[in-house]
């Protein structure tokens, strides 16, 4: 079998600020398997977004090692880690983080014109990933012409637009109903299936949380347990 796309060892996060110290990451051990489905909880503060940040090489770690395919984060330099990042990777966050001046087509456009594609090919891309998740007739609108399950969709559309290995995505969808949360981790669920790509997905949603392959719980900067969740049937044992 295949080396797991994300290896994490032994990683500690201590941020300090003036007299305070905060022990984020006492020594998380986790494996993803490409492909892979994983959704992290745990109650605020344990440490999930500070685990997600270290992970896609944000963030530096004060102890233990994180290799994504295989290749180890540490000793890269910012440069290499943020080509690596529009390489490899694509982001979600809660408060979906579009450009407000751009259209819908313009925002996912962005991370291609940044990759180096030529702007007819990009142009043509982020069409396609608009139809993906239903948004086509949007393309001309700008996010405050959006709803938010919309605007959320675009910006899944732009993380997906360079076709990364690993998508990122912190509270995807703590700012929606739950309806257009159910909408949106149907999208997610789908690229999930039909393109193989790998989610890491921070949630307070248990039903959200249900979906993914596994679902790991943080607490006090740690993974308390883990458990199979309802999408548990793409990937077995690594
Ligand atoms: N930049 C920072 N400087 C200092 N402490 C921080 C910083 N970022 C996070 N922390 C602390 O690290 C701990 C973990 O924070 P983190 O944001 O990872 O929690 P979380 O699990 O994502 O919480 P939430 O569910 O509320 O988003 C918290 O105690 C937080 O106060
Ligand atoms: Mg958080």
């Amino acid at each position: 079998m295949a080396d797991p796309i994300i290896q994490a060892s032994g990683v500690v996060k201590t941020y300090r600020s003036r007299d305070v110290v905060v022990e984020a990451l006492r020594g998380v051990d986790l494996q993803v398997a490409a492909g892979e489905m994983v959704a992290i909880m745990g109650p605020s503060g344990s440490g999930k977004t500070t685990l997600l940040n270290c992970l896609s090489g944000l963030d530096g770690i004060d102890a233990g090692d994180i290799k994504i395919n295989s290749r180890s984060l540490s000793g890269m330099s910012d440069n290499a880690l943020s080509d690596y990042r529009a390489r490899f990777m694509g982001f979600v966050f809660q408060s979906f983080n579009l450009l407000p001046v751009l259209s819908a087509r313009e925002n996912v456009e962005l991370p291609l014109v940044l990759a180096g594609v030529g702007s007819a090919a990009a142009k043509t891309t982020a069409m396609e990933k608009l139809e993906e998740v239903g948004l086509a007739d949007r393309a001309n609108h700008t996010p405050a012409e959006l709803s938010g399950g919309q605007a959320q969709r675009v910006a899944i559309a732009r993380a997906l637009a360079n076709e990364p290995a690993i998508v990122w995505a912190d509270e995807p969808t703590g700012n929606l109903d739950s309806e257009n949360s159910g909408e949106i981790m149907n999208v997610l669920l789908r690229m999930n299936r039909e393109q193989g790509q790998t989610f890491v997905i921070v949630t307070h949603s248990l039903e959200v949380g249900e979906l993914a392959d596994r679902i790991v719980n943080m607490r006090d900067g740690a993974i308390e347990s883990e458990r199979a969740g309802t999408g548990a049937n793409s990937v077995t044992a690594q």
